[in-house]
Parts: structure tokens; sequence; C-alpha cells
């Protein structure tokens, strides 16, 4: 699609309707790579240049929240090399980009328990989000050790601290409030969830949170993921009945 066509798609978004959360399971690097007999490390950082573009696609459109994941917590099944190559470009990221998105007032949030990532990326982790906690145009929010199942289970067990420390009692614990204990407490559920490259699955993406968030599936792998694929999404978000469970 070129530049012309693109801007075209763009104009057919209606700006009354945008999805105040996108949330994007950033998937399909490997084969992107594969595709192209390169290591797979060429389409992460291939994919790394789509991060950058997207974020600022999204902060541009008005989109209040954006949500990508990043690294779960299954990834640390995969060779060391490739964990390795994953946290050394999620520092170069940051170092690349922090002043950017200072001044595009972005804040930087995460996901996951940053604690078990390596210092070096931890490190720079907080310093992003430390740097951008005043900012508030667009809340960029990385699931980084990131997983549904294991962010459900560390609520629980901190509700269960709280009903221990007399904080809130157990009758009062309901759907809303269990929102609160979650990595994504303050941020409201996801409108729109895109998720690339082919697979129908969640991957344990955000579980509790997409209850009823819309789905938007491509083929295309996220290394060949441009704008003109977040503006079709939209377009089709904006054209679903939100229902929840109404008529
Ligand atoms: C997504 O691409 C990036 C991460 C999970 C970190 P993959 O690395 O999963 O690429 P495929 O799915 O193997 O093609
Ligand atoms: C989901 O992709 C995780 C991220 C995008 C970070 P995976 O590639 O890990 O998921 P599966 O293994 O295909 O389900
Ligand atoms: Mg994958």
């Amino acid at each position: 699609m070129n530049k012309k066509e693109s801007i075209e798609l763009k104009s057919k978004i209606d700006i009354n309707n945008i999805p105040s959360h996108v949330a994007i399971i950033m998937d399909g690097n490997g084969r992107w790579a594969k595709e192209r007999f390169l290591p797979r490390t060429a389409g992460h950082q291939e994919g790394m240049k789509r991060v950058i573009e997207i974020v600022e696609v999204a902060e541009k459109l008005n989109i209040k929240y954006l949500s990508l994941y990043a690294f779960s917590t299954e990834n640390w099944k995969r060779p060391k090399e490739e964990i390795e190559g994953l946290m050394k470009l999620l520092v170069q990221y940051i170092r690349s980009e922090l002043n950017k998105i200072c001044k595009n007032n972005i804040r930087i949030q995460t996901m996951g328990d940053i604690s078990k990532l390596p210092e070096t990326p931890r490190k720079e982790v907080e310093r992003a989000i430390e740097k951008t906690k005043n900012n508030n145009k667009m809340v960029l929010n990385i699931g980084l050790n990131y997983g549904g199942r294991d962010e459900i289970v560390r609520a629980v067990k901190n509700i269960l601290e709280d009903v221990k420390m007399g904080k809130i009692n157990e009758k009062d614990i309901n759907t809303k409030n269990f929102s609160n204990y979650l990595y994504t407490n303050g941020i409201p559920d996801p409108d729109l969830l895109i998720r690339p490259s082919g697979e129908l699955r969640l991957s344990n993406f955000m579980l509790y949170q997409i209850a009823y968030t819309e789905f938007w599936f491509s083929d295309i792998y996220w290394p060949d993921f441009k704008e003109e694929h977040f503006y079709k999404a939209i377009i089709d978000y904006q054209k679903r009945d939100r229902r929840f469970g109404g008529i």
C-alpha cells in the first residue's frame, strides 16, 4: 500500500469512536526471519522498528492506552541466546526512544514481574517508568515477563493479604475491585485486541481484562505490520456492535 492509499484509509476512521485501549500480541518475528533465511533475532530487530512506528501512530490517533505483549512468562522456555537478544533489544529500545517518548508525553508502564528480568533491562525499564511517570497523553503498557494466569494468582494472593490485614472485607470483593489487584490497575479493559501472525489464540494474554474485548486477527507477521494494518483493525472495530451481554 502506498502513502496515498494509507492516508485514504486513515480518513475512514471515525475520530469520535477511537478505541480507548488497544492491546497487541506482537507475534511472528521468528517466522518472518525464517522466511528470509535470517536468524530469529533479526525478526525481533525488525519487529522493534514496528513498535516504534505503531506507538507513534497510536499516540497520533489519540488512543489513551496501548498494551504491547513483549515477553511472556512462557517465553523463558526459549534458547538462552534468543532471550538475551530480546533483552538487549529492550535496552536498545529504551535508550534510543525514551527522549522521544517523553517529548510525546507518553507514560511507560509495565505488566508482569519485572524483578525477574536481568539487571540491565530491569534498571532501564525502571528508569523509563520513573522518567515518564507524569506524562498523560498516552500510556504505553508493556507486558514483560507477563502471563495472565500469573497475574490472576498474584491478585488473589494480594487480596488474601489485604483481607488478613483488614483492608478489605471478603464479602466486599467483586469483579470491579478485583481489577484493582491486577497489573493493569487504573487502566480500563482493552477495547480492541490485535494479534498478527495467523495464530488464533491468546497465549496467556490479559485473560481477566479481555472478557468483552473485540478481537482482530491477521495472517501478517508483526515485522510486516504497518500503520495501514492498524487503521484497518480500527475501522473493523468501529463496525462492531458491542453488546456486553445486552441487546
Ligand atoms: C513474537 O515473535 C516475539 C516474542 C514472543 C518475544 P515470535 O518470536 O513468537 O515469532 P514466531 O511466532 O516464532 O514466528
Ligand atoms: C505470545 O507469543 C507472546 C508474545 C508475543 C510476547 P508466543 O509466540 O510466545 O505464543 P505461542 O507460543 O505461539 O502461543
Ligand atoms: Mg510466536
